[in-house]
C-alpha cells in the first residue's frame, strides 16, 4: 500500500510536532502494510512557506531516525500546495511535486472552490504537471454537487479522497460525498491525510470498508496500483469505471420480431 498524503514530517506545518510522534505514525503505517509514504507538508505562501532546503533537512533527519529505529517504510518527499495566483513559480523553483514525479497534490478554499481556481491550475497543466486535488469530498461546492468532481476530472485534475472521510471523521455530509465519489469512480487515490493527532489506522479501516461496500479491486486501485504509477510514470486513467450497458431492451425487441 502507498500513502500519498500525510503531515507526518515534524516541525513544518500543522501536522506532527515531534520526531517521536512521527516515528510512531510511520511504525503503525508500516505494520499495517504501507510500503511507501509521501510526506506532503502544507505549502501555503504567507502561512507555510519554506525553502526546499529547509524541507529536505527535516526530511533527511526523519529518514535517519526511521532507519535507526529499524523501519523499512520508504519515505518520499511531497507537498500539499495551496493554489494561489503565481504558485507555478514556487512549484517550479522548489520542485513541490510528489517525489520526482510530475504529480502535484493541490488544495484550495474548502468553503468553495474560488472562481479563479481553474485559472490558477491551468498554468500547472500547461507546464506539464499533473495536479491531484486533495480530499475533494471536503469542499462545500462538491458536497452540494458531487458531480462537480467529474468536471474537475474532465479538466485533467485527479482526485484524492481521505480514508477518514469515509469513516465520518469530517461529519455526515463529507462522509456521504466521499462514498458518492468512490462509487462513481470519481476518485483516483485514497490516502490518510494523517496529521499525527491520533492513530494512523483510519487508512486501514477505510480500505476494509471499501472492500465490503464496493470491492477489493477498488481498494487495490486507489491505494496501490495508481499511487505506484506516480513513480513508475505509467499513465493513470482519468476515467476507470467501465459501465456495462444492459442489453435486455435490445433482446426483447428481437424477441418481439422473431417470436
Ligand atoms: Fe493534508
Amino acid at each position: 500500500m502507498i500513502d500519498i498524503h500525510c503531515h507526518i514530517l515534524p516541525y513544518i506545518d500543522d501536522g506532527s510536532t515531534s520526531i517521536e510522534q512521527s516515528l510512531k505514525q510511520l511504525k503503525t503505517a508500516e505494520e499495517g502494510g504501507v510500503s511507501k509514504i509521501y510526506l506532503t507538508s502544507h505549502y501555503f505562501r504567507g502561512h507555510y512557506q519554506y525553502t526546499r532546503q529547509e524541507y529536505d533537512e527535516k526530511l533527511n533527519a526523519l529518514r535517519l531516525q526511521a532507519s535507526r529505529a529499524g523501519l523499512k517504510i520508504i519515505i518520499e518527499s511531497g507537498f500539499e500546495v495551496f493554489i494561489q495566483p503565481g504558485i507555478l513559480e514556487d512549484i517550479q523553483e522548489k520542485s513541490l511535486t510528489l517525489g520526482d514525479s510530475p504529480y502535484v497534490l493541490i488544495e484550495s478554499e474548502l468553503n468553495g472552490l474560488p472562481i479563479d481556481f481553474y485559472a490558477n491550475v491551468y498554468p500547472l497543466l500547461r507546464a506539464g504537471y499533473k495536479p491531484i486535488l486533495a480530499h475533494a469530498e471536503r469542499y462545500v461546492s462538491i458536497m452540494h454537487k458531487p458531480s462537480k468532481a467529474r468536471e474537475l476530472i474532465d479538466k485533467n485534475i485527479y482526485i484524492q479522497t481521505n480514508a477518514g472521510s469515509l469513516l465520518g471523521f469530517h461529519g455526515e455530509k463529507v462522509r456521504k460525498t466521499a462514498w458518492i465519489l468512490l462509487e462513481n469512480g470519481w476518485t483516483h487515490f485514497l490516502a490518510s491525510d494523517d496529521h499525527a493527532r491520533g492513530e494512523y489506522g483510519a487508512l486501514f479501516a477505510g480500505c476494509e470498508l471499501i472492500g465490503e461496500r464496493i470491492d477489493k479491486q477498488t481498494t487495490e486501485l486507489l491505494t496501490q496500483e495508481y499511487p505506484a504509477r506516480i513513480e513508475s510514470g505509467e499513465k493513470i486513467p482519468y476515467s476507470y469505471v467501465m459501465v456495462k450497458r444492459p442489453h435486455h431492451h435490445k433482446k426483447s425487441m428481437l424477441r418481439s420480431i422473431f417470436g
